[in-house]
């Protein structure tokens, strides 16, 4: 089987403990499940490189299981460094590239943003500004868990995290409250490095 590198949780930025309305309690608790996450990616390729492949079967196999489960290891890693690497911000009206990006494909930044709330109100665990570099257009995709349901071919420039553990300690069942403060959290300085870092184009 394939070799591997065992990967390590990113550090958390400091001004992740310090968010408006998102509580110091519930972002460590938070990042305790992110690392849990990239702990099992490491045990699963540990695990898939020593792995039988002459006994794969579709209905169950070792290797079905592993692939399977890599696969929330890894959605729960992305879609968690992506979260936490993009708070810490005032939040506001995107600035920059971004600004200009959400203008041309929603319409206005409220129209984006009310159509990511909605996204956020209508997953179970995700919701998702992308890039689709086929269309040529961000989208507001929606997830329930961390592998349901990202799109091929498509770069996350905004991850919403609305499983509860996000916000339940802060909010109870007040999703929308928290939505509201995950808007106030973002740092739009970050977005718009990962938009010339990734070289989406603007026209
Ligand atoms: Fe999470």
């Amino acid at each position: 089987m394939s070799s591997y590198e065992e990967i390590r949780p990113r550090e958390l930025k400091p001004a992740l403990l310090e968010l408006d309305g998102i509580s110091r309690a519930s972002v460590e608790a938070h990042y305790k499940l992110y690392e849990g996450y990239v702990n099992k990616r490491n045990e699963i390729l540990g695990k898939l490189a020593a792995a039988d492949t002459s006994s794969a079967n579709q209905i169950y196999s070792e290797i079905r299981g592993l692939k399977v489960e890599l696969s929330f290891a890894l959605g729960g890693i992305k879609n968690h460094e992506v979260y936490f690497e993009h708070l810490g911000g005032d939040g506001g009206p995107a600035t920059g590239a971004m600004a200009d990006l959400i203008k041309r494909d929603f319409g206005s930044f409220d129209a984006w943003r009310a159509d990511l709330k909605a996204t956020g109100m209508a997953g179970r665990g995700w919701a998702w500004t992308a890039y689709d570099w086929d269309e040529g257009r961000l989208f507001n995709y929606v997830g329930d868990t961390q592998n349901t349901y990202p799109i091929w071919n498509a770069t996350p420039l905004v991850a919403l995290d609305v499983y509860e553990h996000a916000y339940f300690l802060d909010f109870q069942t007040d999703r929308a409250g928290y939505i509201e403060k995950f808007f106030d959290n973002l740092d739009w300085t970050v977005v718009n490095d990962w938009i010339s870092k990734y070289q989406i184009p603007l026209k």
